[in-house]
């Protein structure tokens, strides 16, 4: 973990309050999977609901949280290698996954679903995406489940906003994504050209992780976690990225 351990070592221990200043938790992110994580154009912070909620974990928990921005694919390896202590980016649960590292507590549903173009009346559900031309961020759920879809191409693409811009130029017949992100990439980016079909074709749940052999610092995760909840923290970060 980067926390500084200088603290306690010069004879003197560290006040708590001097402790607290110098903890730091190194978060990683892939930063293009809004409302979740993604960069405020403006100010150029990373926002979201997953940042918003691991500030409030790392605060309850009297750590100072760093973000840093990674490819998807990227964030298992360096947590793997410590060169992160923890990750957040909408990340589904999965066994597999889960066999790399330590998952907290579920903190938010989700589900696939699928975007097309406006003007494409065929593609009603996922049944329908058979032989189709599919664009998915590389290392998804998303990806694993299009590459299930029979005779159906599969571009994956690093990043979801590139994989929204394959159907924008016509290059796919369908994204397929998390339906939060699909939905706000419809309502919030401007997409008046593209729709949300089909219902989710299944139940996903989000966790934040730390490195397998990190289990203090999971145990910690999930203990600010429920203080959120039971505080009305995170049910005020909930409201203001998604509303009631
Ligand atoms: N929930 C999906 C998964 O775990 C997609 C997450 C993508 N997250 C991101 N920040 N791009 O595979």
């Amino acid at each position: 973990m980067a926390l500084t351990l200088l603290a306690g070592c010069g004879g003197q221990p560290a006040k708590p309050a001097e402790q607290a200043k110098s903890k730091v938790l190194n978060v990683g992110t892939d930063a293009g999977f809004a409302p979740f994580e993604f960069q405020d154009e403006v100010s150029k912070k990373y926002v979201g609901f997953d940042i918003d909620l691991m500030e409030a974990v790392g605060k309850q928990m009297g750590y100072e949280v760093k973000i840093q921005s990674m490819g998807f694919d990227g964030l298992i390896p360096a947590l793997e290698a410590g060169n992160i202590d923890a990750l957040i980016s909408g990340m589904t649960i999965t066994p597999e996954r889960a066999k790399k590292v330590n998952f907290s507590k579920p903190y938010y549903k989700s589900g696939l679903s699928i975007v097309v173009k406006m003007d494409n009346n065929n593609i009603k559900d996922f049944k329908a995406l058979e032989g189709k031309k599919l664009a998915v961020q590389i290392g998804t759920t998303g990806a694993m489940e299009a590459k299930k879809v029979k005779d159906a191409t599969v571009r994956e693409f690093n990043t979801a906003p590139e994989a929204f811009m394959e159907l924008k130029a016509g290059g796919v017949d369908a994204v397929v994504n998390d339906l939060p992100v699909n939905e706000y990439y419809i309502a919030k980016a401007g997409a008046k050209d593209a729709k949300v079909v089909g219902e989710p074709l299944n139940s996903e749940e989000y966790g934040i992780a730390t490195a397998k052999k990190n289990t203090e610092l999971i145990e910690k995760i999930n203990k600010a976690l429920d203080e959120l909840k039971k505080n009305g923290e995170y049910e005020k970060i909930y409201v203001k990225w998604f509303g009631k």
